[in-house]
């Protein structure tokens, strides 16, 4: 029986190219777009007749209930994708900006987290959340982009609950995952790697931990990450 994963945030960049990876590499795959219109590109992949597209916006409690009523059980892995840089400064935000940045990146995926945790198979499923180098304190050498910084610190943090409190009874490894700095939208064109690098070493990554029944911070090449 193929394998079973959801990606959450899936219309472009890299959740794109995490369809596209576990596509070919035979799973069942559950993707989701905010807008419905924007599938176009999930559904024209290769392998595409394994794929199943639903709707989400990860800061929308409607849309979460919504998912975890319809996703089938148990899931093998389960990867929480959706995230946006922000603003950059924190002083010349402003309130709504910074808020919106705090529940795109951190209250929506944990909540979401939470709300799935008991979709993820037991002893060997994985819960994975898309992190950054960039919110590890320990390897923060220049100060830049603080507020994307914090709130991907922050997603760490309640990731490391989240396992505590929701996963390890269960046998359920979550990953706090850096993708390596890739060529997205987000990553822009003089990024490191490009997105096929970056999703075939991260499913190779999530391929490695099952039953590991940890919490680890770790990158598309398998470097464990400083919290
Ligand atoms: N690229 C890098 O170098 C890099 C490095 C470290 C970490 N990351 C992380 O990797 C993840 C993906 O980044 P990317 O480079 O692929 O960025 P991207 O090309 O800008 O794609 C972001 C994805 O997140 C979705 N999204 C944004 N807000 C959402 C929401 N409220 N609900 C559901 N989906 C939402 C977007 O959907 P729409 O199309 O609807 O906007 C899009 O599919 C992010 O969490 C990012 O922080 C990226």
């Amino acid at each position: 029986m193929p394998q079973s994963i959801l990606i959450v945030g899936a219309s472009r960049g890299l959740g794109l190219g995490l369809v596209a990876e576990h596509l070919k590499r035979g799973f069942d795959v559950i993707a989701t777009v905010r807008k419905p219109a924007d599938a176009a590109p999930l559904k024209a992949l290769s392998g595409a007749e394994r794929l199943t597209v639903l709707q989400a916006d990860v800061t929308s409690d409607a849309d979460i209930a919504r998912l975890a009523a319809d996703l089938p059980n148990p899931l093998d892995i389960v990867f929480i994708n959706a995230g946006v840089s922000g603003p950059k400064s924190v002083t010349e935000a402003t309130a709504d900006e910074l808020n919106a940045v705090m529940q795109t990146n951190v209250f929506g995926p944990i909540r979401l987290a939470h709300a799935l945790a008991g979709h993820v198979r037991e002893q060997t499923g994985i819960l994975a959340l898309m992190s950054s180098a960039m919110g590890s304190i320990g390897e923060n050498q220049n100060g830049a982009m603080a507020v994307y910084r914090a709130t991907k610190t922050a997603q760490n943090s309640f990731a490391r609950s989240l396992w505590l409190t929701a996963a390890k009874d269960r046998g359920v490894t979550v990953l706090s995952v850096h993708p390596g700095w890739v060529k997205t939208d987000m990553g822009g064109s003089g990024a490191d790697i490009d997105v096929e690098t970056s999703v075939t070493g991260m499913a190779d990554q999530l391929a490695a931990h099952a039953g590991a029944k940890v919490h680890k911070f770790v990158d598309y090449s398998g470097r464990e990450i400083a919290w």
